[in-house]
């Protein structure tokens, strides 16, 4: 049978019966391996929950993970997919991750740049896809430091709140906005955002625009801009929008969740019918985001 490292599952839609020997890293602990420029590293376990490791590192005094609080998964899964919100990525603060490939079956560290992280992506969703397992990542954390606040759904939200702007005060405000906007995995099963925010050409973004000005835009590069998923599939008429035991959540039209008993067709008919609709409105195609694994363990490459 194939071997599949997996984390918590949080980001992985599962077919009823995976024929795979499923291998998950066991150590959670937490260490301080060093000092550099100012700042702390820290190695910390693969097993370790992911929300339970920023609350840490904020009681601690440590600055840098403030704004990924509450992002289900563990420790080992967050370079994967390089985990992002409000303005900060991952990558920003891992110095390395350690592991196995399982191919070679050696021990192998990879240093920040190898892991060629990138806007939910990693090498590890791309050459070493499934055939390495993360048991430890170590971390660059500020001693204290600024919070970064200028992520426009997170200022607005601070300016409404009473928060201060010290890290801990901004992880609760973090935690607050994330349970007002975004469906709670443990009531409401889902896998997050479940297509990417789709780059395209600042040329179609212009024709966007001028057709939908309140369409959101985030200015990649000269070359490229990213547009907001969520507001697409919300302006194609889907917000809400429900198939079978599947629907776009009402919160948040990028969550897709599952209201009761859906398997993994069933996820798939209602993205692949968000997917048309925002192609026929908008001429933009969404990625999936979650990895979408067959019964054999195999990555669906169909989307
Ligand atoms: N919007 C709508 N309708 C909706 C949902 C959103 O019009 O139903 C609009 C919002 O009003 C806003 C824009 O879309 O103007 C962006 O929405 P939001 O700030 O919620 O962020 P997002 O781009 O949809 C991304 C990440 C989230 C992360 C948030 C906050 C991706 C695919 N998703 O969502 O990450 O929490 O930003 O930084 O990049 C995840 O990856 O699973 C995830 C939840």
């Amino acid at each position: 049978m194939p071997l599949l490292p997996l984390g918590g599952c949080s980001n992985v839609v599962l077919p009823d019966v995976l024929e795979a020997v499923v291998l998950r890293a066991g150590d959670d602990s937490i260490q301080v391996i060093g000092d550099e420029a100012g700042k702390r590293v820290l190695r910390v376990g693969a097993a370790r929950d992911w929300h339970a490791f920023v609350l840490w590192s904020v009681a601690e005094g440590y600055g840098g993970l403030e704004n990924l609080a509450l992002i289900p998964g563990s420790v080992g899964a967050a370079p994967v997919q390089n985990i992002g919100a409000y303005g900060r990525e991952l990558q920003e603060c891992v110095v390395a991750v350690h592991g196995h490939d399982l191919r070679s079956g050696e021990a192998r560290s990879l240093s920040s740049e190898e892991c060629r992280f990138a806007y939910r992506s990693s090498v590890f969703k791309e050459e070493l896809g499934d055939r390495f397992l993360i048991r430890a990542v170590d971390f660059r954390l500020a001693v204290g430091g600024e919070p970064r606040t200028d992520y426009p759904s997170l200022s607005d939200w601070l300016a409404r709140g009473a928060y201060g702007r010290s890290a801990q005060e901004v992880c609760r405000a973090v935690i607050d906005l994330r349970r007002e906007r975004l469906p709670d995995p443990q009531t409401n099963p889902n896998a997050g955002s479940f297509f990417k925010n789709p780059i395209v050409t600042c040329a179609l973004a212009e024709e966007l625009l001028a057709r939908h000005a309140s369409l959101p835009v985030y200015r990649v590069d000269d070359e490229r801009t990213k547009l907001s998923a969520g507001w697409l599939i919300e302006a194609a008429g889907l917000r809400g929008f429900a198939l079978g035991p599947v629907r776009s959540s009402p919160r948040h039209a990028l969550v897709l969740e599952n209201t009761g008993g859906a398997g993994q067709d069933d996820v798939l008919a209602l993205a692949a019918r968000i997917r048309e609709q925002v192609l026929d409105h908008f001429g933009v195609r969404l990625e999936v985001e979650p990895r979408v694994y067959s019964r054999a363990a195999v990555l669906e490459a169909t989307w």
